[in-house]
């Protein structure tokens, strides 16, 4: 190869390569092939079987349909639609609080949110929907259309010492932009689906998180106060969230930077 063509050909690489930066979530090579070998292998399958058993002991799937009013067959598309408003529970409930019912419902030791086995039992429950498309209903009754109200007001409002909001980052106009090297997430693009993908395996902090945890992430990281898991705020956040992302495929584990 002469100079004249060596030269040209590492400038389009340099291009390619800063493409392809872009798309992957300004991941580098070496990050980048760390993703596709965990899309491959997913640490977090360990953590959905061992749910399998849990959830298997403590309500089964049988149990757990009956528990909730609908056929067994039925299940994937009725967990596709979560967060939503459940009768028996008189208020709109995360699948990780059916679990708690459900445990409730056996006379046994109610798990916590933040537990482990919590964890491995929600995302077992949530993967019967994959392949199902994100099918939340805000409209379906008016406690839902409140929580999507108390969820956008969460999500805008401005808190802690910068006075940052989730929209602050995550609004439509900033998407895209780069904070501490970071591109800022569209949380309801099909490349995110924040509400299908999660609970999902973090690359960067090697462990398995359900969607609300992820959302006290970001709260520590800009300094917010940390809304409680399954506090009505922290409920409405993700009705709002889940909105962002209606008609995406859900597919978890799902694997992040
Ligand atoms: C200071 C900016 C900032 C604020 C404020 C912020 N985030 Fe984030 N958020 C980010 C960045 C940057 C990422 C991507 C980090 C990465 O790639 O590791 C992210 C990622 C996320 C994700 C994961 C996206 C995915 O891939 O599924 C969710 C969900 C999320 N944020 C929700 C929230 C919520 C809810 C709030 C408000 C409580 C919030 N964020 C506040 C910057 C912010």
């Amino acid at each position: 190869m002469g100079k004249r063509s060596l030269s040209i050909a590492l400038v389009c690489l340099a291009l390619l390569g800063s493409a392809y930066a872009e798309e992957s979530m300004s991941m580098s090579a070496a990050d980048k092939a760390m993703y596709d070998e965990l899309l491959e292998n997913n640490p977090a399958d360990m953590e959905l079987s061992e749910g399998e058993s849990l959830f298997g002991a403590l309500i089964g799937k049988a149990g757990y349909a009956k528990m909730m009013g609908v056929s067994e067959k039925a299940l994937p598309a009725y967990i596709a639609g979560f967060p939503r408003y459940v009768d028996s529970a008189k208020k709109v409930v995360t699948l990780s609080q059916t679990i708690q019912m459900a445990a409730a419902s056996q006379g046994k030791e109610v798990p916590k949110l933040e537990s482990p086995e919590m964890l491995k039992m929600t995302l077992f429950l949530k993967s019967l929907a994959n392949g199902q498309k994100t099918a939340m209903n805000v409209k379906a009754n008016p406690q839902m259309k409140a929580m999507m109200t108390l969820g956008k007001a969460v999500f805008e409002q401005q808190r802690g010492g910068r006075g940052l909001s989730c929209n602050s980052c995550h609004s439509s106009d900033i998407i895209g932009q780069r904070l501490r090297m970071q591109i800022l997430p569209d949380l309801g693009s099909k490349a995110n689906a924040s509400a299908g993908t999660w609970p999902a395996y973090r690359m960067t902090k090697s462990e398995t998180t359900l969607l609300d945890k992820r959302f006290q992430q970001c709260m520590d990281n800009a300094l917010l106060a940390k809304i409680p898991l399954g506090s009505k705020e922290m409920v409405a956040l993700e009705v709002y969230v889940t909105n962002m992302t209606k008609g995406n495929a859900i597919h978890v584990p799902g694997v992040k930077r």
